[in-house]
């Protein structure tokens, strides 16, 4: 059995298979502490947290807090436009302000890629990414792979096909470093200008046309446009985007009956995903949420320095 050598989660392109399997299984056995009558246990307590969102979070932010909580510890928010950010103030500098009042682990959400890796290397804390830029997301990534693994009961060997704004996504980038670890055959699927060749090099094939993978796919996570990370147009308007890459009612007919459908949120009904789609049986987008506090729960404790699984308080 390997160990848990990470004070901090940046990315899960840093992480073995051993590890990612680790995340997962300690994952799963805090799914069971939340479904317990006495869901909280004692094992961060003593301990504080800072939850320092940068940029807009509901899922993340919700999600870090209860995690948190469920595990005893002391839990701060910040949010950047209530923060001394707006008077000049440095991320360094705010980060070693947070460290100086104890902090044992700061949840950074940033617009930046690698904001996380530079407090990392800076602070004594455990520095957890809950998403820099357009770099990595990588508790996103572990949710989505932990949802997979729990629904199909495996990853090796399934057919995901991620759709959408692979080029601004750091939940495609997350997910892709997981699931080619773990043995997963993964498409890219978009227009050309979102889903360049180069990705090729990450071991995953790139499809153009959604036909290419629709009635073979085991799982079909869509992804938002990300307007916010966009710097020009990418393709000539929405209603072209849906006509060639939405899950629509007709393509969804013509999935496996079986087949996952994921989001990450927050979903964008009647673009990537038709708002009845989203809400159908086979749509697991509400049960990722639900998995994400487990995944947090789990590396929050790890990076904490936790091994083995708690018993309630
Ligand atoms: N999936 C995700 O990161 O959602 P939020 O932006 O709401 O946290």
């Amino acid at each position: 059995m390997s160990h848990w050598n990470h004070k901090d989660l940046l990315a899960l392109g840093d992480l073995t298979a051993e590890e990612l399997l680790m995340a997962l299984d300690t994952a799963r056995a805090f799914k069971g502490v939340g479904e317990r009558a006495l869901k909280k246990v004692p094992a961060l307590r003593g301990k504080t947290m800072v939850n320092f969102f940068v940029e807009p979070s509901t899922r993340t932010r919700t999600s870090f807090e209860l995690a948190a909580m469920r595990l005893s510890a002391d839990v701060i928010n910040m949010e950047a436009t209530a923060s001394s950010l707006t008077k000049g103030e440095s991320l360094k500098d705010t980060a070693l302000n947070l460290e100086a009042l104890h902090s044992d682990i700061i949840v950074l959400r940033h617009c930046s890629a690698g904001s996380s890796e530079f407090l990392a290397r800076r602070l004594q804390a455990s520095i957890i990414n809950a998403g820099d830029g357009a770099h990595e997301h990588p508790t996103q990534g572990l949710l989505d792979v932990f949802t997979m693994r729990e629904k199909l009961g495996r990853i090796e060997g399934l057919k995901v096909a991620i759709v959408g704004d692979i080029l601004f996504s750091r939940v495609a980038r997350s997910n892709i470093a997981a699931l080619t670890r773990l043995g997963a055959d993964v498409t890219l699927v978009g227009p050309t200008t979102l889903v360049p060749e180069v990705f090729k090099k990450f071991g995953v094939r790139v499809a153009h046309h959604i036909d290419e993978i629709i009635e073979t796919t085991d799982v079909i996570n869509l992804l938002r446009i990300q307007h916010e990370r966009q710097r020009k147009e990418y393709f000539p308007g929405l209603g072209e985007y849906v006509s060639l890459f939405g899950l629509t009612k007709a393509r969804a007919a013509r999935l496996k009956p079986d087949c996952l459908i994921m989001h990450p949120g927050p979903i964008n009904r009647g673009v990537e995903i038709d708002s009845d789609v989203a809400d159908e049986s086979r749509s697991v987008i509400l049960e990722q949420v639900t998995n994400g506090l487990a995944v947090r729960m789990a590396v929050l404790y790890l990076c904490a320095g936790g091994s083995g699984i708690p018993t309630t308080s």
